[in-house]
């Protein structure tokens, strides 16, 4: 698998073009907009002298020259499109979450590639299945599900549709392991898939937890940062992937069945349009500085496993529907949101005791969505 194309040049698709020429691919990244595209390249670029720098790469003028970027139109400039995708042995879709958009580049897809070539997609919240349903050949339709940035963290959850073939599933895995990727298979297409159900839970409780009155946002970050260890806190990730994409992201998994009571702040940021790091503002403030100024004195004021306790409940729901095993949640949540250990490890660690208290005590003051899985004490047993 040599040729390949990126639909949709935003944060995530520009990080997989990059991903992919970073390791001798050659890429085609495509776009509707030449802004996005634009903006696009220059982030690549600056990314990869990052990498020079370090020396992860020798030349990132030899690497930005695997990437053609194209501008095209679905309507009535499709040619750089036809161009772009007639002779690849994979297309990444990545443009932004809305059904009907993606199932049109899809048909497209399937008329335009060779009939060998996969097609993939890297929806974080709609169903592969339905996706799949505007090819007629459903069997090369499969989601690749990166984490951002693209570049750095390894997980790529695989998710198959109903009508996914072994064979595509086999492709993508060895696809995965060539970009030096760690592949998660996700055994049902639920929504949210393993990582972002887990996500969800974490980030949506600290925007309860800082609507409640008690805590500030600083010292939920510093808990989660200095005390239980993960790399950013809440409201730092929130900001740094955008509050619009997770606000979304939650709306969408809740259309499709996921039990949650969507935390007001997250609608509110999005209703004043800060987004986070790409608009200058968000929970924080980007306009002085680049990156928040998390205290690690204020670490103690907040409870990281009150925090955590929703997310490690859904890790059990995940395992108890057999979306994955209690060892693919591990290695997902370890390389997809880069923990320094998996959550289920983590989770032992604190104890099974003092997370079900809390989650019984949370489930009595705020409803039955916080009551412990039947599965938690398997999960954290043994
Ligand atoms: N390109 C190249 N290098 C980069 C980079 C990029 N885009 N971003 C960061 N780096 C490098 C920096 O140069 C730095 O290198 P150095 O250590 O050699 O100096 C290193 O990575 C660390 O960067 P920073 O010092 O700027 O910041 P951090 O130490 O905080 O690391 C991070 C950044 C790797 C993003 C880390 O904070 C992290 O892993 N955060 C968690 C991110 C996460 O959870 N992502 C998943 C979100 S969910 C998702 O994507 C799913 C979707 O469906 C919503």
């Amino acid at each position: 698998m040599k040729d390949a194309t990126v639909i949709g040049a935003g944060t995530m698709g520009h990080g997989i073009t990059q991903l992919l020429a970073m390791k001798g691919y050659k890429v085609t990244l495509l776009d509707i907009e030449t802004e996005i595209l634009e903006k696009a390249m220059s982030k690549i670029e600056q990314s990869l002298s990052k990498f020079e720098e370090k020396g992860s790469i020798e030349d990132a003028s030899e690497v930005m020259g695997n990437i053609h970027s194209s501008l095209y139109d679905p309507k009535d400039h499709l040619e750089p499109f036809k161009n772009a995708v007639k002779d690849i042995n994979i297309a990444i879709e990545a443009v932004y979450e809305k059904l009907a958009v993606k199932r049109e580049i899809f048909e497209l897809l399937d008329r335009l590639t060779p009939k060998n070539a996969i097609l993939a997609s890297n929806t974080s919240s709609l169903p592969i299945t339905e996706i799949a349903k505007a090819t007629k050949t459903e069997g090369r339709v499969i989601g690749m599900h990166f984490f951002n940035p693209p570049q750095i963290l390894k997980l790529i959850e695989v998710v198959k549709g109903e009508k996914t073939t072994k064979e595509t599933v086999e492709k993508v895995i060895t696809l995965a392991r060539k970009l030096e990727k760690k592949p998660v298979v996700v055994k049902k297409d639920v929504p949210g898939f393993i990582v972002n159900r887990i996500l969800i839970r974490l980030l949506n409780e600290a925007c309860a937890t800082l609507e409640r009155g008690k805590i500030n946002k600083e010292a939920i970050d510093a808990a989660l940062k200095y005390n239980a260890g993960i790399p950013m806190g809440a409201f730092e990730l929130l900001d740094y992937s955008g509050v619009d994409v997770f606000y979304a992201l939650a709306k969408a998994m809740k259309k499709r069945g996921f039990n949650i009571t969507i935390a007001k702040s997250l609608r509110k940021k999005v209703e004043a349009e800060e987004y986070g790091r790409k608009t200058g503002k968000g929970f924080y403030d980007y306009q002085k500085e680049k990156k928040p100024n998390i205290s690690k004195e204020k670490a103690d004021e907040a409870d990281f496993l009150a925090l955590f306790a929703p997310a490690v409940n859904e890790a059990a729901w995940i395992v108890r529907n057999e979306v994955a095993t209690r060892g693919d949640v591990n290695v997902a949540t370890k390389f997809g949101l880069n923990y320094p250990k998996g959550l289920v490890t983590m989770a032992k660690g604190w104890g099974i005791e003092p997370l079900k208290e809390t989650l019984k005590r949370k489930a009595k003051e705020y409803g039955e969505e916080y009551k412990p899985d039947p599965f938690l004490d398997k999960l954290l047993g043994g």
